[in-house]
Formats: C-alpha cells, sequence, structure tokens
C-alpha cells in the first residue's frame, strides 16, 4: 500500500506545543487535579465516562481555536516536493497536520475530531460534544466515545506502520518524549531495517542516544530547517 515511502516522520504532541495545544502532560500531569491516566484508560471512561468526556470535549472545542505552525506547514512543504514518498505517523489527536496541509499522515492514537460507536463498532467524524450522549448517527444507541486510542488498548494502523518502517531511508523522530511505547520503540525498528534515524526535539528525549543524529530545539525552527536541508535549497544549519 506504501510501497513508495521512504521518509517516515513520526510527530508527537511537541510538535503542537508552538500552536497552543495543551500536551498531556502540562501542568505536572494533572487535569482539574485528575492524573491524566484517570482520564484516558477505558476503565476510567467505565467508572466516570462523564468526566472523561469533558476532557475530551474541552480538546476537541480547543482545535477551533488553534493553528498549525511553521513545523507543520514544512512538513506539507516535504510532502508537496516528494510525494508518497513521505508518510507522517503521528500520536496526536488533533488535526493540525490536516490543516497544515499534509494529505498522507497516520494517526495512530486517534483523532479528537472522530467518535467510535461503541454498539455498532463504527466511526464517524464529529466535531460537537460527546458528554451529552447524542445516539449513533448508525444504530441510535447512545455508545459513542472519543475515537482515541487510551492507555492499554492497541494504537491504529500497526501493520502499516512497521510495513513503512521496515523499507525506510529516513526515519526522522519529531516533538515526542520516547516515553511511550510502541511510537518509543519505531526508532530501534526502522534502525534495524536500515534506515538513517534523526530526532528533532526541543530536549533529549528518553531514547535521544539511539538516533543517529539528534539536534535540539523548538520544531518552528528545527524542522523547517531540516526539509530546506532535505531538498538542497541551503547547507547544513
Ligand atoms: N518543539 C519540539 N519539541 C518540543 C516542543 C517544541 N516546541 N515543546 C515540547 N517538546 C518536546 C518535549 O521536550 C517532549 O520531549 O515534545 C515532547 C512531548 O512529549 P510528551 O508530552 O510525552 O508527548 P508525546 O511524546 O507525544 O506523548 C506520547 O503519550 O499521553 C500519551 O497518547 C498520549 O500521544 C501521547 C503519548
Amino acid at each position: 500500500m506504501d510501497r513508495l515511502v521512504r521518509i517516515v516522520v513520526l510527530t508527537g504532541a511537541g510538535i503542537s506545543a508552538e500552536s497552543g495545544v495543551p500536551t498531556f502532560r502540562d501542568a505536572e500531569g494533572l487535569w482539574h487535579g485528575h492524573r491524566v491516566e484517570d482520564v484516558a484508560t477505558p476503565e476510567a471512561y467505565d467508572r466516570q465516562p462523564g468526566l472523561v468526556h469533558r476532557f475530551y470535549d474541552e480538546r476537541r472545542a480547543a482545535l477551533s481555536s488553534v493553528e498549525p505552525n511553521d513545523a507543520h506547514r514544512a512538513l506539507a512543504r516535504l510532502e508537496d516536493a516528494v510525494g508518497d514518498e513521505l508518510l507522517v505517523v503521528t500520536q496526536n489527536i488533533d488535526d493540525l497536520h490536516e490543516r497544515g496541509g499534509s494529505r498522507r499522515v497516520l494517526h495512530m492514537h486517534g483523532r479528537l475530531r472522530s467518535a467510535l460507536c461503541r454498539g455498532c463498532r463504527r466511526r464517524f467524524e464529529w466535531t460537537g460534544t460527546l458528554g451529552d450522549r447524542p445516539p449513533c448517527p448508525r444504530c441510535g444507541r447512545r455508545e459513542l466515545r472519543p475515537d482515541v486510542v487510551w492507555f492499554g488498548e492497541l494504537p491504529y494502523e500497526m501493520d502499516r506502520i512497521h510495513d513503512a518502517l521496515a523499507r525506510v531511508e529516513l526515519f526522522v523522530s519529531v516533538g515526542t518524549s520516547g516515553a511511550v511505547h510502541p511510537a518509543a520503540g519505531f526508532v530501534l525498528y526502522a534502525a534495524a531495517h536500515g534506515a538513517r534515524t534523526v530526532e528533532l526535539n526541543l530536549v533529549p528525549s528518553a531514547g535521544s542516544h539511539l538516533f543517529d543524529e539528534a539536534r535540539h530545539g523548538p520544531a518552528s525552527r528545527l524542522v523547517p530547517a531540516w526539509v530546506d536541508e532535505l531538498l538542497g535549497r541551503v547547507g547544513p544549519s
């Protein structure tokens, strides 16, 4: 399916930080006094669905007041130049890659603007709230949940991602702490299959030493410079 892919860019919360999207680990991992783990697990949802809906409803609503930044736009520019040779794999549930112009984006942790019916398992584009328990557009049951991957659930698109990682020449990780698997292991998987690996992050991530090259600074500066370099417009930064 992705036979042409030669570059995989993995992104995390850091690429959206300068757009003003709060990361999951902001405020020492607390949200209105709740631990992130208490709002991002299936058990939390079963226990306190109202609380979990409020957390994601707030985040979905906040998307309308943020814009993509130069890092998102630079990846879209790279895709314009290399087409199907680039695949962006994001852990982010925001839609800033798409709004920045990227077309080939896999959301391995799901998307805020999607709802999943626990009754019929169908997924729907969703921009409104879920906390008010709207009926499923297909089966009518009031079982819609955020279509995001919680701790303990399997990420989306893993076959396709591993397939691409086994064939790429270049693997680049942008704005991710390297704390959460399986994404944290992609660098080793790609390297084992012969890829060159680069980290672009504000500070060295937990797995920084696993990369062939690591550059540290804000994504809005590092990513455009790296794209320019790759496209041969300017020399190394
Ligand atoms: N530019 C580049 N990197 C940045 C910037 C920036 N402006 N700001 C922050 N960072 C870096 C931080 O230094 C950190 O290493 O981005 C990383 C963000 O790490 P996390 O908050 O752990 O986010 P992420 O790695 O995406 O988390 C992975 O964990 O909570 C779950 O499912 C959730 O997808 C998320 C996953």
